[in-house]
């Protein structure tokens, strides 16, 4: 297979099939952009079963993605895309970068889920931007960005209700969309501990990526842990 893309957890490669890519989940974890990097044994696998559970549970409740198939523990079959340039970022709890950009205290419920969209762009490290940006640079178009929106505050009421059935809490996430060749706009890439943040309803405890950004606890037992909860419910 050719390998068409290589990222800080994925490959990407072409398949015989035209309009089909595999994705590869690595072992790898980044923090900072990249300036924190470490690689856990067992961690492509974790990301992949974990993120095909979300996606299967989407596609039940209408979300379209690009999910084919789940080929082997680190390896999906998707639809080729063209992504768009953009992280869309929902938070339902202050944490992370909105706590240091806006000075607000951890863990606060927010009245409503906030909406964000950073450009994809590793040499600017993915700076926020508005709708205005994201039209002037040709990302996206105002519908869109619409439909982006709409998808993506429906995914959050269905990850919020499915986190909570085993007792986690949907803090913020990170989401990417895609289009295909007719213009139909899927979900893509992944949804797993690397890009939400998820704490217990009762202790607040991390069981996410923040694990091994802030050096608290261990990636691949908190991520086990994770899967376990989705494999009791
Ligand atoms: P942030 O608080 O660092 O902006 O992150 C918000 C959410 O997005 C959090 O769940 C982690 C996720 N995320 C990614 O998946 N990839 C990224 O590159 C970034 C910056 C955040």
């Amino acid at each position: 297979m050719k390998l068409l893309y290589e990222g800080k957890a994925k490959q990407v490669y072409a398949t015989d099939v035209a309009d089909e890519y595999i994705i590869h989940n690595k072992d790898d974890a980044t923090a900072g952009n990249g300036e924190k990097h470490s690689e856990f044994a067992g961690k492509g696998v974790l990301n992949n079963t974990i993120s095909c559970i979300i996606f299967n549970m989407l596609e039940e409740a209408g979300i379209k993605t690009h999910l084919i198939e789940k080929l082997n523990e680190t390896d999906v079959r998707v639809k080729k895309l063209q992504i768009f340039e953009l992280e869309v970022i929902i938070r339902n709890i202050t944490a992370g970068s909105f706590c240091k950009r806006l000075g607000a205290k951890e863990g606060m419920v927010l009245a409503e889920p906030t909406f964000e969209t950073s450009y994809k762009n590793d040499d600017f490290g993915d700076p926020l931007i508005n709708d205005d940006h994201a039209v002037a640079l040709g990302l996206a178009t105002r519908e869109e960005l619409a439909f982006i929106k709409e998808k993506t505050l429906l995914i959050n009421k269905l990850l919020k209700e499915f986190f909570l059935t085993m007792n986690l809490k949907l803090v913020d996430f990170k989401i990417e969309f895609g289009k295909t060749a007719d213009g139909e706009i899927l979900l893509a890439d992944e949804i797993s501990p690397d890009s939400c943040r998820l704490w217990d309803v009762e202790t607040n405890q991390k069981y996410d990526k923040d694990v091994f950004r802030q050096d608290i606890g261990d990636l691949v037992e908190t991520y086990k842990a994770v899967l376990a909860r989705m494999e009791s419910k």
